[in-house]
C-alpha cells in the first residue's frame, strides 16, 4: 500500500500539525522521532546533528553547549565546583534555550547569547570538570528530558543513547580518529582567531576523551544498539546523507507498522 504523505510528514516535520499523536497508541512521541548521536569530542557530532535536524526539521539539541553554559556561569559567579547542592541550584535554575537561524545555532542562557563564549578553551576545561559532577548532570538530563520528550529531536551529546534517552527512536554513536578530531578541533579554534598549539589541542582532545570516557557518572560509551559511523575519511555531507537514509527507513518501518 503507498504511503499517506500526510501520515509520513507528520512523523518527519516537527512543527507541521503532526498526524501521529492520532495513530501511536502511546500518544508520546506526539512531534516525531527521538534521535540520539553520541561520540566523542571533535567526531563532528555538532555539524552532522545540526544538518541532520535541518533535514528533517527537527529541533536541535547540543547538550554539551548546555554544560558549557553551566561551566560559564559557574566561572562567572564564582561557585565552588566541588559544592553540589550550590551547582545543582545554578544548573537546575538556568533559563537554556537553542535557535537556530540558517545554518547557525545559537545557545541562549537566560537571554544573554553565549554561544562564542562558552567556546573557549577555558571554559571547555572547565565544562569537563564540572560534567563530572551528578548535580550538574542530574539537573541537565531533567531538562534534555523535558526538551526532548515529544519527539522531532536531533540530541547529540555523550549519554543521550545510554542514559537520557535511553529508548530513541534511532542512536548513532559517531566517532574519529584521535588525530583527526584534535585537528579539526585546532581548525575550529584557529578559524575563530583564538591562538593554539596543535600539539597542546591534541592533547586536550586525549585528556577530554578521558575525563569523559572514565568519570563515573554517564561515562561516554557506545549504546549496545547503537549504529557506529567513523566520520574520519568521510566528508559532512556524506555522513549526514547515510544517516539520513537510516532515519528515514526507520520512519518507513514504522508507518508500515500502523498501517498493518
Ligand atoms: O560536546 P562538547 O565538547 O561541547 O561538550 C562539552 C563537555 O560536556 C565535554 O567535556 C563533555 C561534556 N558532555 C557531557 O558530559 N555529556 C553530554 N551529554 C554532553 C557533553
Amino acid at each position: 500500500m503507498a504511503l499517506s504523505p500526510t501520515f509520513k510528514d507528520g512523523i518527519k516535520k516537527r512543527r507541521s500539525g503532526s498526524t501521529l499523536s492520532k495513530s501511536r497508541p502511546s500518544g508520546r512521541r506526539v512531534e516525531g522521532l527521538i534521535i540520539a548521536i553520541d561520540g566523542p569530542s571533535g567526531a563532528g557530532k555538532s555539524t552532522v546533528a545540526r544538518f541532520l535536524a535541518k533535514r528533517l526539521g527537527y529541533l536541535y539539541i547540543d547538550t554539551g553547549a548546555m554544560y558549557r553554559a553551566v561551566a560559564l556561569k559557574v566561572k562567572e559567579k564564582f561557585i565552588d565546583t566541588e559544592d553540589e547542592s550550590a551547582l545543582y541550584l545554578l544548573a537546575s535554575s538556568l533559563f537554556i534555550t537553542f535557535v537556530t537561524e540558517g545554518e547557525e545555532t545559537h545557545i541562549l542562557c537566560g537571554g544573554e547569547d553565549v554561544t562564542e563564549a562558552i567556546r573557549l578553551p577555558e571554559i571547555s576545561r572547565l565544562a569537563s570538570a564540572i560534567s563530572k559532577k551528578k548535580s550538574v548532570r542530574e539537573a541537565l538530563v531533567q531538562k534534555q528530558r523535558e526538551m526532548g520528550r515529544k519527539g522531532g529531536v536531533v540530541l547529540e551529546g555523550r549519554d543521550i543513547g545510554t542514559v537520557v534517552f535511553p529508548d530513541a527512536d534511532i542512536k548513532f554513536y559517531l566517532d574519529a580518529e584521535t588525530e583527526e578530531r584534535g585537528r579539526r578541533r585546532f581548525n575550529e579554534l584557529v578559524k575563530k582567531g583564538v591562538e593554539v598549539d596543535f600539539k597542546e589541542t591534541l592533547e586536550e582532545v586525549m585528556q577530554r576523551d578521558h575525563n569523559d570516557m572514565h568519570r563515573v557518572h554517564s561515562p561516554l560509551k557506545k549504546a549496545g544498539d547503537a549504529v557506529l559511523i567513523d566520520s574520519t575519511h568521510r566528508s559532512i555531507k556524506g555522513v549526514v546523507e547515510e544517516m539520513a537514509h537510516i532515519v528515514e527507513e526507520r520512519i518507513e518501518d514504522r508507518v508500515k507498522s500502523y498501517e498493518l
